[in-house]
């Protein structure tokens, strides 16, 4: 099983996948706990280039053919013969980032996004989760945590905004798959709705 893990920055997203992963592996399944942009080594390095510095780095277009990127190494690399070998994958962020992040937060990108995807990746997880989160909390935890990584947080609270919408049309457009969880409360308390919810 393919399970992915979205939200907007500092949602809290991360940690319940490693949540999810430390509870299946209790219960004796093989996990692969993975996440985007990066879980390979040729995708990590491309993650350094989309992560770090300023936010008008790269165009909507070039941003989205380097995430792109990554997806199909990471895919090709870690998350086929995983499940090859039939362990359970859980990744931080997939192919939803890049629908939200690049295809509806900047600019009209999202046909685009569709035809790239169906062509160089084809796959979507079984279940996603969207740890959904008012964007002011997720900026704060964000700021919080420091760091070099914050080239999409620098974009802003509008920015953040546009996605949390983006993420919960998501759960509208793919109701068999995208389950939207709610963000507030403890990790443990939103991990029980989670677990509820798989
Ligand atoms: P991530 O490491 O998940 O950051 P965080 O833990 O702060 O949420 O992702 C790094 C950034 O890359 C994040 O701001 C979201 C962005 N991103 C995209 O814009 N498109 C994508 O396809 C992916 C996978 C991530």
């Amino acid at each position: 099983m393919l399970i992915s893990f979205e939200g907007i920055d500092g949602s809290g997203k991360t940690t319940q996948a490693r949540y999810l992963a430390e509870a299946l592996r209790a219960e004796g399944r093989d996990v692969l706990l993975t996440r985007e942009p990066g879980g390979s080594p040729g995708a990590e390095e491309i993650r350094r280039l989309l992560v770090e510095g300023a936010g008008e780095r790269w165009s909507p277009e070039t941003e989205c053919l380097l995430f792109t990127a990554a997806r199909r190494d990471h895919l090709e690399r870690s998350i086929r013969p995983a499940l090859a070998e039939g362990r359970v994958v859980i990744t931080d962020r997939f192919a939803d980032s890049t629908r939200v992040y690049q295809g509806a937060a900047r600019g009209d990108l999202r046909p685009m996004v569709d035809r790239l995807h169906t062509l160089m990746i084809g796959v979507e997880p079984d279940r996603t989760f969207v740890i959904d989160v008012e964007p002011a909390t997720g900026l704060a935890r964000g700021a919080a945590r420091g760091g070099t990584e914050d080239r999409f947080e620098s974009l802003g609270l509008q920015f953040q905004e546009r996605l949390a919408e983006g993420f919960r049309a998501l759960a509208a457009e793919y109701p068999d798959r995208v389950i939207l969880i709610d963000g507030s409360g403890s990790p443990d308390q939103v991990a029980a709705r989670v677990r509820a919810a798989l």
